[in-house]
């Protein structure tokens, strides 16, 4: 029931009637009993949305694309890791002991696919090859090389890989040598295999067996064809929903400062993606 004490959060992003965090979020306060609510806030000015959002008291905001890079002049505090990485996903709000209001800027997805991972492989140490140089891969990237895992990047364009794995200090692997490349963990940060483009593969199905562990962050469909050709050839597959899942439970720690509801974010989040269909 929303009413005069109801608290504000949300998610600043051009467009966002796609987004899945209010689904997720909502069902969490609901079965917590929290009077709050996540509303999408799609905008393309984003310096007037952050300065209404300060003056009308928001707790909580997430940022998606276009915002995740260009917010971040407008904040107060950024995280190192989101520092790292270029990118910020989640604005934390404090008011300081002389009643400034400080923006703090963090990144949760490397959190989210760390934490996904994590169910399946031990990091530290692991071997990882990361498909991909953009926005999901850097900020994976910078998430492996937290948690000590040894990288091995590989992008359609070499260029852009390289400048990725120049940052992260490890290798860029040619298509030629990803035939005899052999390691722990295989992450799909493109958006290959998506929908409309289910039956398309970030990499040949005949090199799945080198990996143990196989993560794709496509999450439409729920099992892409990567993971199901990586089942076939016995490796532990993390689906994308995962991912997604968790860098929105660590936005929640965050902001409410206890545990998540996970099983009631993970059902919500799953309800929505089985009514859109994500079949492959
Ligand atoms: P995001 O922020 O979601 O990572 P992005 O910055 O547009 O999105 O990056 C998309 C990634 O998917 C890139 O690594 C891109 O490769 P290029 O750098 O060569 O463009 C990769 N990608 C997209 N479509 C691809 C395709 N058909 N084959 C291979 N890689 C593809």
């Amino acid at each position: 029931m929303i009413n005069g004490s109801t608290r504000l959060f949300g998610i600043l992003g051009n467009p966002v009637a796609h987004s899945l965090s209010p689904v997720m979020h909502n069902a969490a306060f609901r079965a917590r009993g929290i009077n709050a609510v996540y509303l999408p806030l799609p905008t393309s000015e984003l310096a007037m949305a952050l300065a209404g959002i300060k003056a009308l008291g928001f707790a909580g905001i997430s940022v998606t694309v276009p915002h995740k890079v260009a917010i971040m002049p407008l904040l107060d505090v950024i995280d190192p890791v989101a520092e790292k990485i270029g990118a910020v996903n989640t604005l934390l709000f404090k008011h300081k002991a002389d009643g400034r209001l400080q923006c703090t800027g963090v990144n949760t997805d490397w959190i989210g696919a760390n934490q996904a991972l994590a169910e399946a492989i031990r990091l530290g140490g692991a071997s990882v090859l990361l498909l991909g140089a953009g926005g999901a891969a850097r900020a994976i990237g910078f998430g492996l090389r937290e948690a000590g895992a040894q990288i091995f990047i590989h992008n359609r364009s070499q260029a852009k890989g390289e400048h990725l794995a120049a940052q992260l200090g490890c290798p860029c692997v040619t298509v030629n040598e990803l035939r005899d490349l052999r390691a722990d963990v295989l992450v799909n940060a493109t958006s290959v295999g998506m929908q409309p483009n289910a039956s398309t593969m970030p990499l040949e199905a005949d090199l799945l067996s080198n990996f143990q562990v196989v993560m794709d962050i496509v999450y439409a469909p729920l099992e892409t064809r990567l993971l199901h050709e990586a089942a076939a050839r016995g490796c532990k597959t993390v689906p994308g929903s995962n991912m997604l899942l968790y860098q929105a439970t660590a936005q929640w720690q965050l902001w409410l400062g206890e545990e998540p509801p996970v099983d009631v974010m993970r059902a919500a989040l799953e309800s929505v993606l089985a009514e859109k269909g994500t079949q492959r």
